[in-house]
């Protein structure tokens, strides 16, 4: 694929073989970090595009001894309002697709709070940024990317400098979750995500994308000029970040 940018983007047969390699790198950093005594810091992402990465996740800790006893996660994202216990909150999502089939322990699990008052959410967020950095910031962040392009929930407008904050989700973003939720009228308004300039400040970058659908965005996102309109544009700016595409969204 030609593009305009220093993205590196890797195309695969299919998203299994994709998915496979994202796994493998994360895989690799965590082997890295254990053996230095040292712990990782994984930014984390929901939505369809990531579940076979941590299928393979899971099975490299059940058959190959991965072990996550030193993993610190940061999910992206989360549904306001959110009850956690909900099977439709990013929350559950992370349990059943992740965390529950891992040796991670739940105090190292973050992932934004849906329940908050909107008189707690400054005060949240700002906590949510310092422990990322208290952590020594986030050594990979993992993205799919929405039909907006938005990143995280970070949707058109957001601007480069943001950081994590309650958003409002975009009409096509609420058109896409409707299918979840039996129907737009019962997809939450509002959000919790990490900014543009948290995920900006990871050390390394993979964004995962399958399927025609995502073609035109993605071509979008590598060739378009930088512009807040759309957010993933950003990431042309960023020093180490992947595309890792199926053949399906690398057609455009
Ligand atoms: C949601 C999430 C994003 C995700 C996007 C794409 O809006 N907040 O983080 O990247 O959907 O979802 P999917 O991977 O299902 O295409």
């Amino acid at each position: 694929m030609n593009t305009t940018s220093s993205v590196v983007t890797k195309v695969y047969d299919n998203k299994t073989t994709a998915s496979n390699y994202v796994a493998h790198q994360v895989a690799e950093k965590i082997k890295e970090n254990n053996t230095a005594g040292k712990p990782t810091i994984l930014g984390l992402a929901t939505g369809s595009s990531p579940i076979e990465m941590y299928k393979e996740l899971i099975r490299l800790h059940k058959e190959e001894g991965l072990s996550f006893k030193n993993v610190m996660t940061f999910n992206l994202d989360e549904y306001m309002p959110m009850d956690h216990s909900s099977e439709k909150s990013y929350h559950y999502f992370m349990d059943v697709n992740l965390f529950n089939h891992i040796d991670i322990n739940k105090d190292n699990v973050h992932v934004p709070a849906g329940n908050l008052t909107e008189e707690e959410v400054g005060a949240y967020c700002a906590d949510y940024e310092a422990k990322i950095e208290k952590a020594g910031g986030l050594d990979i962040q993992i993205l799919g990317i929405g039909r907006t392009g938005h990143v995280g929930f970070n949707e058109p407008g957001s601007p480069e400098d943001s950081i994590t904050r309650m958003v409002t989700l975009n009409k096509v973003t609420i058109a896409d979750a409707a299918p979840d939720f039996d129907g737009a009228d019962n997809v939450p308004k509002k959000a919790i995500t990490m900014g543009v300039s948290t995920i900006m400040k990871a050390k390394k970058v993979y964004l995962m994308a399958w399927g025609e659908k995502k073609a035109e965005i993605v071509k979008e996102s590598l060739n378009n000029a930088i512009t807040d309109q759309v957010p993933a544009t950003y990431l042309q700016k960023h020093s180490n970040v992947e595309y890792v595409l199926d053949k399906g969204a690398a057609g455009e």
